[in-house]
């Protein structure tokens, strides 16, 4: 049984100050995914905390809540036909000097750190990452005019 899945993505300071959110919000767009809850933040460290927690150990901790400071962010919670799987292959593997071209790590980071975006790693975070960043009346369900083109007819009755 398909269903649709939502996940979040960060979009990074680094892609703020470079000027690639309208290039990064195109790429999810032109994907199919729809956009379901996007808002401007800047991260405090509790948040930040919370969000890194696995990280917490690492020496490079710090340095990351740092650069996740340094300027806002922009939150997007994008939903689709396992969303989850597919929005992690378009951002691409962590770190930008590794990644393929094609994705954006790939192809707009060459940096460990400053690698553009976050996404949620499986069904079960972006759960719990939705819920960290947005409350449940800001998002939206909708349909988008183009879901008879962006899916099969077989997807489309199994997710109507
Ligand atoms: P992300 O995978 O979204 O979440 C953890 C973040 O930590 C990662 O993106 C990078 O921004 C950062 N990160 C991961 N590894 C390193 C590293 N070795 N040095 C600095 N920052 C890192």
């Amino acid at each position: 049984m398909l269903k649709e899945e939502k996940t979040l993505i960060i979009i990074k300071p680094d892609a703020l100050q470079r000027n690639l959110l309208g290039e990064i919000i195109s790429r999810f767009e032109k994907k199919g995914l729809k956009i379901v809850g996007v808002k401007m933040a800047e991260l405090g460290d509790a948040i930040l905390a919370e969000h890194y927690s696995h990280h917490k150990d690492k020496p490079f901790f710090q340095s990351l809540k740092n650069f996740m400071k340094s300027s806002p962010v922009v939150v997007m919670v994008l939903s689709g036909i396992k969303a989850v799987n597919a929005v992690r292959l378009i951002v691409g593997p962590t770190k930008g000097y590794e990644a393929d071209a094609g994705s954006i790590r790939g192809d707009l980071s060459i940096s460990g750190q400053a690698n553009i975006v976050h996404a949620s790693d499986s069904l079960e975070s972006a759960e719990v990452e939705i819920k960290r960043f947005f409350k449940p009346e800001d998002i939206f369900e909708y349909k988008k005019s183009d879901f008879e083109f962006v899916y099969g007819e077989e997807e489309r009755n199994e997710l109507e």
